[in-house]
């Protein structure tokens, strides 16, 4: 990576101002139920303070209040998370700007400040200048440890840079380091598995990877275009008609490139999307009112046999509705299979993340990433502006 980082400055006596991605999720009662993101930024915390920091002003945002204060999206109880994991207690203040907030940070006796979810002001998401101009007099130096957020262009992750010297932390670097080595240099064969609902939300992944990548396997709410393309029936399957075309066009792409795409050769079907509903294996093709959930056992054994000499393995997606465990065999199996394997691999963030973390398999994978939408960005060969902005070394 070309960006200088945490460890290219000194901090010595000085105020650190770091963007973290702490959107992490909480059930009805406020508890965070995955605090991975969290515990992702630690590494970073602790080099800040160990290496003489006078003190570390965190920020980020949580969920997706639209500019005004919503008390469920408070960062309150993840500054108490973090005081715990932490060993040491974290100062929670209850905005991010102005002048009592700015006081409180200089003043206060705890060495880390945690400050209000930054999304309860719109200049945040609109990347105001003023608002960007307030968050950087809080700190002397700027850390961008959100990897989760880089590919907003917010105030916290963009405008602050502009008044700042700007490095990455080590959860950055990591992730790029995992993600852009993947994609630049993958040792050969490099699989490339794909699945989630939409293939809408693939299309660059697919065309960026295709030229890189030896096959793509495809399973997940997205193969059933793919599959109707192919011209296989798919009853009442996920459909996204005015994709047809383009994935047909991905086909022919494969093709040319001579490159594999594979999709699902059986499929477990269900009357409805319910935990309850009656299912049955069926082939290739779905019969007229079935629904698509999950790939079928021979599909399963074909991945495998597909993955098993793989070097490098990036895998975006799910390949059934993992969430219910009765359409979730699919994504188990394939997740226990290539984590058994020597090879490097590599799971995107959100959805993928927590089908890994639902099997138990987090500690056997080589990377698994914090981003969700940022990794996705990021696989599809985007600049991320959060990461962009940040100072090159020299
Ligand atoms: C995420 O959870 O993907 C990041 O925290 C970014 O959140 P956002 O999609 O609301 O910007």
């Amino acid at each position: 990576m070309n960006k200088m980082t945490v460890k290219d400055i000194d901090l010595k006596g000085r105020t650190v101002l770091m963007r973290a991605d702490f959107n992490v999720p909480q059930d009805a009662d406020l508890n965070i139920t995955d605090d991975t993101r969290i515990r992702a930024t630690l590494p970073t915390i602790k080099y800040i303070l160990q290496n003489g920091a006078k003190r570390l002003i965190l920020m980020s945002h949580l969920g997706r209040p639209d500019g005004k204060v919503v008390e469920k999206y408070s960062l309150q109880p993840v500054a108490k998370k973090l005081g715990e994991l932490l060993g040491e207690p974290v100062k929670f203040l209850d905005d991010c700007v102005g002048d009592n907030i700015k006081k409180e940070c200089e003043g206060t006796k705890e060495r880390v400040v945690l400050l209000e979810n930054l999304r309860f002001h719109a200049e945040e998401e609109t990347n105001d200048a003023n608002f960007a101009k307030q968050l950087a007099s809080l700190g002397e130096v700027f850390v961008n440890d959100a990897f989760g957020t880089a590919h907003r262009a917010h105030a916290s992750t963009e405008g602050v840079t502009h008044y700042l010297k700007a490095v990455a932390g080590f959860l950055l670097e990591k992730e790029i380091q995992y993600l852009g080595g993947t994609v630049a240099n993958p040792q050969k064969p490099f699989v490339v598995i794909l699945g989630g609902a939409k293939v809408s939300d693939k299309i660059g992944v697919i065309e960026n990877l295709l030229p890189k990548c030896d096959m793509i396997l495809i399973g997940g709410g997205m193969c059933y275009t793919f599959l109707m393309a192919q011209g296989k029936k798919i009853g009442s399957s996920k459909l996204e008609k005015e994709k047809l075309d383009l994935a047909k066009g991905l086909l022919a792409k494969a093709k040319q490139l001579d490159k594999e795409i594979v999709l699902p050769i059986d499929n477990l079907v269900a009357d409805k999307i319910d935990a309850q509903a009656k299912t049955e294996l069926v082939g290739e093709n779905i019969p007229d009112g079935k629904i698509g959930v999950d790939i079928g056992p021979k599909t399963i054994a074909l991945f495998e046999t597909k993955l098993k000499t793989a070097k490098t393995i990036c895998w975006n997606g799910p390949l059934g509705i993992f969430e219910m465990d009765a359409f979730s065999k699919g994504t188990g199996e394939i997740a226990k299979f290539i984590s058994t394997l020597p090879a490097t691999t590599i799971i995107g963030g959100g959805d993928t993340a927590a089908a890994v973390a639902k099997f138990k398999l987090e500690d056997k994978m080589t990377h698994i990433s914090t981003g969700g939408g940022a990794s996705l960005e990021f696989l599809e060969g985007k600049t991320l502006p959060g990461v962009a902005a940040l100072a090159n070394k020299a």
